[in-house]
């Protein structure tokens, strides 16, 4: 499976539930990178999208524990191993934090966005510069939106 995400300098994700910053560019490459795909998210991020609802023309497989959710156009699983065996191997896990960690360990392959920022934040992805696990494979040149630096750097399970 991949994982996709977008970090700042501390790895941090997200604060108040919301994402730290949006930029246009880099939410086209998600789209392009996830189009056609599963994606795999958590309850409260699935909240954060236009409307709360699932991303078009991908399925979304949404983890919630709530027995009564059941928004239209989504998959929801009450845990992970469910989740897991109706996800195919071209899934990207989207986020947030809680799916993260959960599934991280199941992921070949992570889209990392960069930001040269560091934000107040209350949630972080976990650091895979310093995850033997894991080693960096490209990183584009450095893009800018609004005075906002970032890289795409893509790292790979050794
Ligand atoms: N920077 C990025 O690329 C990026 C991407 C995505 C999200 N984010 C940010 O991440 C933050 C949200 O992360 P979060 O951790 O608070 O929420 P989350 O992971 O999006 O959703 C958490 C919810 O998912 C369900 N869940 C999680 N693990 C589960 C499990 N093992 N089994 C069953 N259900 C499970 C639970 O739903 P129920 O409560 O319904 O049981 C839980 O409350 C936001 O700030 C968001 O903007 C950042």
């Amino acid at each position: 499976m991949n994982v996709i995400v977008a970090v700042d300098q501390n790895w941090a994700i997200g604060k108040g539930g919301d994402q730290l910053i949006y930029l246009s560019e880099d939410l086209k490459r998600f789209k392009a990178l996830t189009m056609g795909h599963p994606v795999i998210l958590g309850r409260k991020t699935l909240a954060t999208f236009p409307g709360g609802r699932p991303l078009k023309g991908r399925r979304n497989l949404i983890l919630s524990r709530d027995p009564s959710f059941s928004p239209e156009g989504g998959e929801v699983y009450p845990g992970v191993e469910e989740l897991l065996a109706q996800a195919p191997e071209d899934s990207f896990v989207i986020g947030g934090a809680s799916v993260y960690q959960a599934l991280l360990s199941r992921c070949d392959i992570a889209y990392v966005t960069k930001i040269q920022r560091e934000f107040p934040a209350d949630c972080w992805f976990p650091n895979l510069d310093e995850d033997p696990a894991w080693e960096q494979t490209e990183e584009s040149e450095p893009l800018e939106q609004d005075g906002v630096v970032y890289t795409y750097v893509t790292y790979r399970r050794r």
